[in-house]
């Protein structure tokens, strides 16, 4: 007998799936920060990594593997074969190339299409009631273009879209605020990139909306400038991948968040690139981040916002450029 049959009893088989199984495909920089800030928030007892290295998925797995003593000890897996993935309650999509120093997400597009192709059928016919959070960039397309391959419905696929730039946003505001960071309210909505729109009317503290103190907040006459943070939030990308060549920790804590609230079933509100024909105004058929409440089922809710005049002619300015770029996503 080997010790662990001396050692242990079974009484039942082991369960075919641990409760909460979910899968990320691309063990990348993006991939592993959003796998360290799930395994460190103890929010799974599952996870499975794929990725199309089998080097550097076995390096991952293990160097991860061996820090499980400190956080819960859930199951680990990593393969190129899709069939590990099996029964996943979601699937975080962080495959393909990323931007180099000054190019626009934008030009990944053709490239990470073809890379989702050989992916995104794989993981629904392992997992077809899965929920699907698409990372990778220029992520509204990617989203809409997960959204189309998959065949689940809307709701079930979405983007972490704006909600990296909401909260690049409100970490500026309680810079200059000096407020901690979560008492600091505000979204960016739009396209995750230059047309973005920051949501100055609702922008609060404590309920207090920062244009009722200054109604030119975010335009040019503003003696504060505080239009400048939106500057700085569309630069944040350009800027961190000069200094180190890529972008990770933000958001890998930011799906961290994300997938929390699908988990939990906690509804919290999120920009989140989402199917937003009806909403708004907008009418093509497009994915673009709006504040959505982020349920078991994905998208449960849209917030209805009350945006100024100016505001809703930007979102369809940055919907209508988006749409355009949706039209050379070839499927
Ligand atoms: P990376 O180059 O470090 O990792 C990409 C990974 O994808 C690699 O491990 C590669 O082997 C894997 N891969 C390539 N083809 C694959 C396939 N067919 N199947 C499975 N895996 C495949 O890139 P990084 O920095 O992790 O970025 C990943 C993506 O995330 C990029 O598109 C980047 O622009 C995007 N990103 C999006 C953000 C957002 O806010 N939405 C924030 C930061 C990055
Ligand atoms: C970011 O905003 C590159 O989309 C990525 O960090």
């Amino acid at each position: 007998l080997t010790i662990r049959e001396q050692l242990l009893q079974d009484v039942s088989p082991p369960p075919e799936h641990a409760s909460v199984k979910i899968t990320i495909v691309g063990v990348g920089q993006v991939g592993m920060a959003c796998a360290y800030s799930i395994v460190n928030k103890c929010l799974v007892s599952e996870l499975c990594l794929v990725d199309v290295d089998e080097k550097k998925l076995k390096g991952e797995l293990m160097d991860l593997q061996h820090g499980l003593q400190f956080t819960s000890n859930l199951k680990l897996q990593a393969s190129t074969n899709y069939d590990i993935t099996a029964g996943s309650k979601l699937c975080i999509l962080t495959a393909g190339v990323r931007q180099k120093e000054g190019e626009d997400r934008r030009n990944l597009l053709e490239r990470n299409i073809s890379i989702f192709k050989g992916i995104v059928p794989q993981l629904v016919k392992y997992s077809p009631d899965t929920v699907i959070l698409v990372v990778s960039n220029p992520v509204d397309v990617m989203s809409y273009v997960t959204w189309k391959l998959s065949g689940l419905p809307p709701n079930r696929v979405f983007g972490s879209g704006t909600s990296l730039d909401s909260s690049r946003l409100r970490y500026f505001m309680s810079e200059r605020l000096k407020v901690d960071v979560n008492s600091c309210h505000g979204h960016v909505i739009g396209e995750h990139g230059e047309s973005s729109v920051v949501v100055w009317s609702g922008m609060n503290v404590a309920g207090v909306r920062l244009s009722d103190l200054n109604p030119d907040i975010g335009t040019e006459k503003d003696a504060e400038r505080w239009l400048d943070i939106h500057r700085k939030v569309i630069d944040s990308a350009t800027e961190v991948i000069k200094l180190k060549g890529y972008t990770s920790w933000a958001i890998g804590l930011c799906v961290s968040e994300l997938t929390a609230s699908i988990l939990r079933n906690k509804k919290s509100i999120f920009a989140l690139s989402t199917m937003a024909k009806g909403f708004q105004g907008i009418e093509e058929e497009i994915y673009i981040s709006l504040p959505c409440a982020l349920a078991e089922n994905g998208v449960a809710s849209v917030v209805q916002l009350r945006l100024t005049d100016t505001e809703k002619a930007k979102l369809h300015k940055s919907a209508s450029e988006l749409a355009e770029l949706f039209k050379s996503a070839k499927l």
